[in-house]
């Protein structure tokens, strides 16, 4: 039987390599697969957690949009669309902000590390924001949620509101609690100053990541200027321990050449560093720039970017709209 698939990105500009191995490539598969029922949201409700500018971030939309079809997400196969266009999502977080336990949120180390030492500071909905990404998941009866490792606390702070929403009401199995779908070797693609910091839109560094919108001279450039250490490339998984870096560089190689972590150090065993850097550069212009030219294309075309989120809202809706409804029955409303 196939899958029922849902992930959302934000809409905060400057998407990355590490969105794309880390989630987009695996959306694509997943969509390819006909057998599997996918739905892809930006989360603009999620973007406003933390100050945005509107006019930006109407553009940080269409952007998000445009790279998932240019990434080769087909709005015809898959749902695409805005979530504070449907607005079964604002209501469900409420009625499932009521289920989730404070401890439970205070747990989540994304919001320690994105609210920073000045926590009194930050907005409820940064704090209360993994609850909003339990609806969103749970209003599709979702089974399988594809991202990267830094959303999987979310995912089992998900798991555990849809159990005990089932507990508490009483009714098995009614909110389906989901499984993600983590690519394990490629789960976290690091910065290329810093291999034990995540790739990150948040980092002022734009030398730390390649962004999906990056033209080839910038690419080479940031390859070029990536981080390594003295030692000669490794010549095999031994020698690439505690070397960060030049772990993360050969990883996103591999995936990048859908071969093993394995054959790629055999590949460059003993060879320059600069060597393989060239190889990198070479493999990343012709992967990511098809992708980055098509998203400036789409983005001149602003009226089919609009009809595929008023068809996927639209589609949705229809869904979404349902799943609530029952809930507030549930509820007693
Ligand atoms: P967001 O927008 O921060 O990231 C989008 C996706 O990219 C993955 N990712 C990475 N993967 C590997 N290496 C990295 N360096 C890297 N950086 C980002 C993320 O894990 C994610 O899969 N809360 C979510 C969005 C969301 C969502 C949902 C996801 C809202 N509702 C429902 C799934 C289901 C977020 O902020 O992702």
């Amino acid at each position: 039987m196939g899958k029922k698939i849902f992930s959302g990105v934000q809409p905060t500009g400057n998407l990355h390599l590490g969105n794309y191995l880390g989630a987009i490539k695996n959306f694509v598969k997943l969509n390819n697969d006909n057998t599997n029922d996918c739905i892809f949201c930006v989360v603009d409700l999620h973007a406003i957690t933390v100050k945005q500018d509107p006019k930006e971030l109407k553009k940080n939309i269409n952007e998000t949009v445009a790279t998932f079809i240019a990434s080769g997400i087909d709005p015809k196969k898959s749902i695409i669309f805005n979530q504070s266009g449907v607005a079964a999502h604002s209501e469900g977080a409420w009625i499932l902000s009521c289920v989730a336990r404070m401890g439970w949120l205070n747990r989540m180390t994304q919001f320690k590390e994105k609210a920073g030492k000045d926590k009194e500071k930050a907005s409820v909905g940064l704090y209360s924001y993994p609850i909003l990404m339990a609806a969103d998941i749970l209003l599709y009866d979702a089974s399988h949620v594809p991202v990267g490792d830094d959303q999987k606390q979310h995912l089992e702070l998900c798991r555990d509101i849809a159990q005990k929403f089932n507990n508490d009401f009483g009714i098995d199995d009614f909110l389906k609690v989901p499984e993600p779908l983590i690519q394990k070797e490629f789960s976290r693609i690091m910065s290329l100053k810093d291999g034990s910091k995540k790739m990150s839109k948040s980092d002022l560094s734009d030398l730390s990541r390649i962004n999906l919108s990056d033209n080839k001279d910038q690419i080479i450039n940031k390859i070029k200027k990536a981080k390594t250490d003295l030692l000669p490339m490794p010549n095999d998984i031994k020698e690439l321990e505690g070397r960060p870096e030049t772990q993360n560089l050969l990883r996103i190689y591999s995936n990048l050449s859908n071969s093993t972590l394995d054959n790629s150090l055999k590949k460059f065993a003993a060879k320059n560093f600069s060597e393989f850097k060239k190889a990198l550069s070479e493999l990343l212009v012709d992967k990511i720039i098809p992708i980055s030219d098509e998203i400036k294309k789409l983005l001149n075309e602003q009226s089919y970017l609009d009809s595929v989120l008023l068809d996927g809202v639209e589609k949705a809706e229809e869904i979404a709209s349902k799943k609530v409804k029952n809930i507030k029955e549930i509820v007693g409303f």
